[in-house]
This record gives C-alpha cells, sequence and structure tokens, in this order.
C-alpha cells in the first residue's frame, strides 16, 4: 500500500455544496482506482473585503502505486488550487482511511493549530497559538504533523 500526502492552497473559496459536488466524480474514481483517502479544507471565513482569508488543502491518498501518482498529476493540474507541495510519499503497512473513497472534512486554521497542539503538547507546555494561517499552512509541511492531523479528523468523524 502507497500513500501520497500532500498540501496546497486552494485559489478559490469553495462552499461545502461544491466540494461535495465535485469530490462525488472524484470519489467514483477512486473507487475504480482502489484509492481510499481523506481531504481536510481548511479555510477561514471573510475579511473585509477580502472574499475569504485563507484556504488550503491537506490530502491523502493511498492505493496502488501507480493508481497514487495518477490520481495525484490529475489533481496537480487542477486550477483550484496551486503551490502543491507532496510532504510525504512512500510505502505504508496498511490504509489509515479504509472505508472512504475520500473523505471531506472543513475547519478553520484555527481550529487545525488546536488539535495540532493537543496531538503534539498531550501533557502541558505553553499552548501553540497564532491567528495568522500561514503559520499553520506551514507545520503542515513536516509529514508527522499533517499526517497527525488527518488521523485524528478521521478518528472523529467515525
Ligand atoms: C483539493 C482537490 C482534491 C481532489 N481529489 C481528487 C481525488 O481524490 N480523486 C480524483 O479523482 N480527483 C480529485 N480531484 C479532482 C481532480 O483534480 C480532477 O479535476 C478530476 O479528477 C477530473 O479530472 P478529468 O477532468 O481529467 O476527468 C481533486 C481536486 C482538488 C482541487
Amino acid at each position: 500500500m502507497y500513500e501520497l500526502l500532500y498540501i496546497s492552497q486552494a485559489v478559490v473559496d469553495l462552499t461545502e455544496t461544491e466540494m461535495e459536488a465535485f469530490l462525488g466524480r472524484s470519489r467514483e474514481r477512486n473507487a475504480q482506482a482502489d484509492i481510499t483517502g481523506i481531504l481536510l479544507h481548511i479555510h477561514d471565513g471573510p475579511v473585509g473585503d477580502e472574499p475569504f482569508r485563507a484556504a488550503f488543502f491537506v490530502q491523502s491518498l493511498e492505493g496502488p502505486q501507480e493508481a497514487v501518482e495518477q490520481t495525484y498529476e490529475r489533481i496537480r493540474a487542477d486550477m483550484l488550487h496551486t503551490d502543491l507541495t507532496v510532504v510525504h510519499r512512500g510505502q505504508r503497512e496498511s490504509r489509515s482511511f479504509a472505508g472512504w473513497r475520500m473523505h471531506l472534512t472543513r475547519m478553520t486554521s484555527e481550529a487545525a493549530l488546536a488539535l495540532i497542539a493537543r496531538e503534539s503538547q498531550p501533557d502541558s507546555g505553553p499552548p501553540l497559538r497564532s491567528d495568522n494561517p500561514a503559520d499553520t499552512f506551514a507545520l503542515l509541511r513536516d509529514p508527522l504533523i499533517a499526517r497527525a492531523l488527518l488521523v485524528v479528523v478521521a478518528d472523529q468523524s467515525r
């Protein structure tokens, strides 16, 4: 089993309905390709005249290596996002998101940061805090942090 984990910046902020609409077809394709995974849409609401403050994606694709890489090539070319960074790719013993043809969760960057803080500092210490979404995005370049966040989000959805 092969996994590819990437982060990207959203170009437009899609509503939940719009996200579900484009994911319908993605899920069908993933089912055909034996791919499972999770897509976390981190977004902060509009501020002033800006349509949205920040929006980015964290996605894990797991399945046969060739299918995962081919799917990622298509996703990479998608105009809905930019600045894609693969934070991890490689073999794993088993699927973490079995049963999900692409599970979607949305949360603010603040909520994501709180989960990251909880996972990385379970006991004590000063809470990890920032009101700059770019800080959360930067943290997710660490594969351990990105994976831990996706796993805890998945656990909450079960
Ligand atoms: C954040 C994001 C996640 C996506 N995830 C998937 C996915 O898991 N599987 C998939 O087939 N397409 C996914 N897509 C859609 C692909 O980029 C592409 O638009 C779709 O597969 C249609 O490709 P086609 O026009 O060549 O048929 C995703 C797109 C974005 C922006």
